[in-house]
């Protein structure tokens, strides 16, 4: 087909980077700004969005606090909800315009454009700081939604650019009135929405469809960064907008390492394949593991930790229920594995102990040694979502992973601290350390709580039996091109 040269204004449509997702409603969005005014009370919340990256060819992604609250995919962008009583007035504060800034950016929406996308009355964010100013002369509190260091995604940086703007605004204005919101938005976002919900379960289905992929095709001889390569190509084929996270891939011993990354090790028969994998869609992120035996059989040794691992979810998911503590899963998870743990030989006992330090002056249980991370948590528009835990009970409306887990490292002789309790129950176990060494497993699905039960959504083969026999099927050659069904039922924009 001839090349035909395009004139400006078809350019500019082809290249508008930043569509607002479709799926979520203006009006869903206008309704949550709403119950955040609600929830802060009288005075002025300010949102801040996420800056453009200092090279901006490592991709933009916008803080999820300002995503959910306006869908507003743009960097430099904040939004400013003001409450008096009743009344509820907002502004979206956006970067303005500049041609020669998006020869290297792409197009940004014109002011008036921001304003119809977004249903908000728009400014430009240069006016955001003297706004603040005059709020807090006028006396009213600010509270500041934002990414401060501390943060879960700030870890390491002495002071984010949000830190940065409350400082200064605290250097003005003095500590007083100004705070911390982070907790009213987390707070909302923990209970998911029909429409939230209908994007959680697009992103688990095209990532269940990346482990079927991996389970129909993955043989010894195959390295883990050629079935990272499937799963991420599977994801992007069947609609996803990106990973919700960096794809694990972890064979043999790699699998007992948590978070896993280096994907570069040839796959060898007989090993287990630990796949943490989760495709985001319509922003919100999905989180599935699977871990599979490579040759289509579990030996028995990696069959009784499989097993248990399974058995510890079950109990898990009995426990995730509306009015029960969200602490409940876990415990109920963590008897499980204790008491399998000790049937395997691998504790002592379920309640048996070690020296966690090497002074001796504090004692961990020692299924620890072998499950050592958390049971649950929300997913959303992070991976690492809200869920309900901030009232402390389980209600409707959450999005759930439940994922045991246990490796046995191999060298557990240097984990332990080197003390005389400690040596002497390394010789305890020794024989169970030996016949389990270099095996990792976990399991890892998500669910949606209502009031009528726990609904699984990640419904791959997750069962001994059922997970075999789909790795004892001949091996396919090619992945599959997309599913036309599973991309037309969650974006229809795609032909
Ligand atoms: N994939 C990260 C997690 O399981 O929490
Ligand atoms: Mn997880
Ligand atoms: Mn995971």
């Amino acid at each position: 087909m001839p090349i035909r040269p395009m004139g400006l204004a078809v350019l500019i449509a082809m290249t508008h980077s930043v569509p607002l997702p479709a799926q979520i409603s203006l009006t869903e969005y206008a309704t949550r700004r709403e119950a955040l005014g609600r929830l802060a009370g009288d005075g002025a919340v300010v949102v801040l969005g996420s800056g453009e990256p200092v090279r901006e060819f490592d991709g933009f992604s916008q803080s999820p606090h300002l995503k959910y609250l306006t869908g507003w995919e743009a960097p430099d962008a904040a939004l400013l909800v003001i409450r008096s009583g009743a009344t509820h007035r907002e502004m979206l504060y956006v970067a303005e315009r500049n041609p020669a800034v998006e020869v290297w950016t792409g197009v940004r929406p014109s002011l008036p454009e921001a304003q119809r996308m977004s249903g908000i009355p728009t400014r430009v964010i240069g006016e955001l700081t003297a706004t603040c100013d005059s709020l807090l002369a006028a006396g009213a509190p600010l509270r500041i939604v934002g990414e401060f260091a501390g943060d879960a995604s700030t870890i390491g940086a002495a002071r984010t650019r949000d830190q940065v703007f409350m400082d200064a605004l605290k250097a003005r204005h003095g500590d007083g009135s100004i705070t911390d919101g982070n907790r009213a938005v987390l707070a909302l976002r923990g209970t998911k929405s029909p429409a939230e919900i209908a994007l959680l379960r697009g992103a688990i289905a095209i990532t269940g469809r990346a482990h079927q992929e991996a389970m129909r095709m993955v043989t010894a001889g195959w390295n883990e960064f050629e079935v990272q390569a499937l799963i991420d190509y599977t994801f992007r084929r069947n609609g996803a907008d990106r990973n919700g996270f960096f794809t694990a891939a972890a064979s043999g011993d790699n699998a007992t390492t948590l978070h896993y990354s280096q994907n570069d090790r040839p796959i060898q028969q007989g090993e287990l394949l630990l796949l943490d994998i989760g495709a985001a869609f319509g922003g919100y992120s999905a989180d599935v593991t699977r871990t599979i035996p490579v040759g289509g059989a579990f030996s028995p040794a990696q069959r009784a930790i499989y097993e248990l691992v399974r058995r510890a979810q079950i109990a898990g998911e009995r426990a995730v229920q509306i009015g029960a503590a969200t602490d409940a899963p876990q415990m109920a998870a963590a008897d499980t594995i204790a008491r399998g743990l000790t049937a395997l030989g691998l504790v002592e006992s379920p309640t048996a102990t070690y020296d966690c330090d090497s002074a001796a002056s504090q004692q961990c249980p020692q299924w620890r040694l072998y499950y050592m991370h958390g049971l649950s948590h929300g997913i959303g528009l992070d991976v690492h979502d809200p869920d309900l835990s901030y009232s402390g009970t389980y209600g409707a409306g959450s999005v759930v992973t439940i994922e045991p887990g246990v490796y046995v490292r191999r060298n557990m002789q240097q984990v332990l601290p080197d003390t005389p309790r400690n040596r002497a129950v390394l010789e305890a176990l020794a024989p169970a350390l030996s016949r389990y060494a270099g095996i990792g497993v976990r399991i890892e699905d998500d669910y949606l709580l209502t009031a009528s039960g726990l609904e699984w959504l990640s419904t791959v083969p997750r069962e001994v039996a059922e997970v075999e026999a789909a790795l004892k099927a001949p091996r396919a050659a090619t992945p599959r091109v997309r599913d036309p069904a599973m991309v037309g039922r969650y974006r229809r924009s795609l032909p």
